[in-house]
């Protein structure tokens, strides 16, 4: 059940004046917009692609080793001698697979390993197709969260940001880094139901000296996302990763309650949701049974939906404005932004 509330009509701010659709507030007064660096998204394709078709091997080879020690009731140590046998950076994401901490490690793109060897081993994995992926969609989530900060700037007095199933909310608390620099108030919200994301994500805003505009809470986004929404009065809704995990059903009703507690905050007004899903493409093989990137539940692998499964996703909302959804240039993660501009009766 959507909570009653009132919709902001006229929004909450102290001597907002309305100028057509446009409520100017002093102190935003002029619609300042944050420059949109698209060109951030043309990221090369990773060098090692020609690595793809032996890496199909190399996942039947360790398929069938954990098939056949499995039958013996042994457990092997490693995967692969030339994934998380001599790179420690490659270990460290498996031990870690599907968590923020595996992200956060991919965006940084950390060496772990001390020998000259395992460095270089390290270096090909973290230049491999997946990691240059992973950091594309980082850049595409970002410039999607300038659009969406853009069409608000000068229209609320504080612009609210909601990062739901964050990780470690490295796209937002950049670009809430990005509006502080340009004097652009925001207001972050970043929830996780595992604490070490939210430790991480603290982390990060820290380092980028933004902790004064970032709240974060541990809890479960599925079944608390509308309160989350009205709780904070958020404006813009990044939910980017989570959907690779959830089937159809639970994302649709999701998407029908993030967009109704949107429309009551803002009044169907600039509001954006933003979220993306993993296409299929090759590297899901090495993916489930290299890196062990899989669900929790049953250890399943990822939900890979193409552009018209994932375009259904959204047709819940109606009177939304689904903007084209964009696939990075490794082909592997697609993102989009669904925008409300119509104005509720
Ligand atoms: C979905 S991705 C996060 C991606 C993040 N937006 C990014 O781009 O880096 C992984 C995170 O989702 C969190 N997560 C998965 N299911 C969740 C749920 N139902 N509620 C809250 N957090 C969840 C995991 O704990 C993990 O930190």
């Amino acid at each position: 059940m959507l909570a009653t509330r009132a919709l902001p009509n006229p929004p909450p701010s102290p001597g907002g004046v309305r100028t057509g659709r446009r409520f100017v507030f002093p102190g935003v007064a002029s619609p300042r917009t944050l420059e949109i660096r698209e060109t951030e998204t043309q990221a090369t394709k990773a060098i090692w692609w020609w690595l793809t078709p032996v890496l199909y091997l190399v996942a039947v080879y360790v398929w069938a080793k954990k098939a056949l020690c499995r039958l013996v009731g042994y457990t092997p140590r490693m995967n692969w001698l030339f994934y998380d046998g001599i790179s420690a950076s490659s270990r460290y994401v498996r031990d870690n697979a599907t968590t923020g901490k595996a992200l956060e490690f991919l965006y940084r793109r950390k060496q772990a390993a001390t020998s000259w060897i395992g460095k270089w081993i390290d270096q090909v994995w973290l230049t491999y197709t997946e990691v240059q992926a992973i950091n594309n969609r980082l850049a595409v989530v970002e410039d999607e969260l300038r659009k969406a900060v853009n069409r608000l700037v000068g229209e609320v007095p504080v612009i609210n940001i909601l990062s739901l199933a964050c990780g470690s909310a490295y796209a937002v608390l950049r670009i809430a880094k990005e509006c502080k620099d340009a004097g652009i108030p925001v207001q972050c919200l970043l929830v996780d139901w595992d604490r070490t994301a939210i430790y991480a994500a603290r982390n990060v805003a820290k380092e980028l000296g933004i902790e004064d505009l970032v709240e974060v809470r541990v809890g479960d986004v599925v079944e608390g996302a509308e309160s989350l929404i009205l709780d904070h009065d958020a404006h813009v809704v990044e939910m980017v990763g989570l959907w690779d995990y959830l089937d159809r059903v639970t994302i649709r009703n999701l998407t029908r309650e993030i967009t109704h507690a949107l429309e009551v905050v803002t009044g169907g007004t600039n509001a954006t949701f933003i979220a993306g899903n993993v296409n299929p493409n090759p590297h899901s093989v090495f993916l489930r049974h290299v890196v062990g990137w899989v669900t929790r539940k049953g250890k399943k692998s990822m939900i890979y939906r193409d552009e018209g499964e994932f375009g259904k996703l959204f047709d819940i909302a109606t009177n939304w404005r689904l903007e084209k959804p964009r696939l990075e240039p490794c082909g592997i993660h697609r993102v989009a932004a669904l925008v409300a501009d119509f104005e509720q009766p």
